[in-house]
């Protein structure tokens, strides 16, 4: 069992949806699963002392079909890091990925993210930990440098210390994070692309597994940079907001597998989901809220997201309004 998950990871890797918080949670997760079977999917960031001090292991909560799915955990003390880890493998994760990337200004639940970029001996003794605490993979997303750092000098000191540590796997966020003065928000988009840094890396470093990741919009932008000789691509707010354009033809595009999904079946397949949900006390907004993008650009489109994003909310809405909002796009009455 041990050995599939990995083998499966060994295919999976290749092409990732990116972690995001508030909105790669286990609903999101399921419905990515349902439109690509083989797509490596990511948790939001969950933190070290969230898990180990507070005792938060509900936030682990995950549903067995998300398979190939990766625990991100946030924080810089490799022995909470390690008991985190151990959380997670227990939990079921397939990996577990530390968080070296994600500017935070929450700053009183401690160091994590971004800033680690300057310290690439705490990040090794972070994985060091995490490793020997875990039998699954344990993998780094980073930047390429923070503020007024030089990349070119500090991301190949940063993979190799931490690849030195035994991190095999890293997604490189190809920007830097500019910490002081710009919001989580802009620093996703101001700070500039180098996708050439990330590809010299690749050059230089042969035995590690590098993914790329910052603005990719397509799967045809992916699969360039697969032939470009990439290992690895993650993408994050296109696979968020059009989940069907990156994702319904990636087993068949990216892992030559075969068959595309169909986002109206999806959506039907989505609906005993939404019933166990709701069964267990959830709320329908918590699951359709995910699901808004899945017609982007297609006729009907607006009308689904109109119907689902003003009646989800309403007292005792449950899956036929998701039947309703699919008339909207099929043209019958579902
Ligand atoms: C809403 C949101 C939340 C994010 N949360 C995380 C996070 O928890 N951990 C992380 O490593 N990156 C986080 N990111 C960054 C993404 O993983 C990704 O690196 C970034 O969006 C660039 O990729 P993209 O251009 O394909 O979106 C977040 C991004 C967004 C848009």
């Amino acid at each position: 069992m041990e050995k599939e998950a990995k083998s499966q990871i060994c295919v999976s890797r290749s092409f990732a949806v990116a972690p995001m918080m508030d909105w790669t949670d286990r609903h999101c997760r399921y419905l990515h699963r349902l439109l690509s079977r083989q797509t490596l999917l990511y948790t939001e960031m969950v933190t070290a002392p969230a898990l180990v001090r507070g005792g938060a292991v509900h936030l682990l909560d995950f549903s067995p079909e998300e398979h190939p799915v990766a625990l991100q955990l946030g924080g810089s003390d490799p022995e909470e890091l390690a008991q985190a880890a151990r959380l997670g493998e227990e939990a079921g994760y397939d990996e577990i990925n530390l968080n070296c990337g994600c500017p935070s200004d929450r700053v009183q639940s401690g160091t994590f993210g971004a800033v680690l970029m300057r310290d690439p001996g705490l990040v090794a003794e972070c994985v060091a930990a995490m490793r020997a605490a875990v039998s699954v993979e344990v993998t780094v997303k980073c930047r390429i440098g923070v503020d007024d750092q030089t990349p070119e000098e500090v991301l190949p000191e940063f993979l190799s210390r931490v690849g030195a540590a035994g991190c095999e796997r890293f997604t490189i966020h190809a920007r830097k994070a500019w910490l002081q003065g710009l919001s989580p928000k802009e620093n996703r988009d101001i700070p500039p692309l180098d996708y050439e840094l990330v590809q010299r890396m690749r050059g230089m470093f042969g035995g590690l597994h590098l993914s790329v990741n910052g603005g990719i919009t397509s799967l045809d932008e992916a699969e360039r940079f697969l032939e470009a000789g990439l290992d690895g691509v993650m993408v994050g707010r296109a696979a968020y907001h059009d989940p069907t354009a990156i994702l319904a033809q990636a087993d068949r595009r990216i892992f030559g597998a075969e068959g595309d999904s169909d986002p109206v079946e999806v959506a039907r397949q989505m609906l005993p989901y939404i019933e166990r949900h709701l069964s267990e006390g959830g709320k329908l907004g918590q699951v359709t809220r995910h699901m808004l993008g899945l017609f982007a650009g297609k006729p009907g489109a607006r009308a689904w997201r109109r119907i689902l994003s003003e009646g989800a909310h309403k007292p005792g809405a449950g899956p036929e309004l998701v039947q309703e909002a699919l008339g909207a796009v099929t043209g019958v009455a579902a």
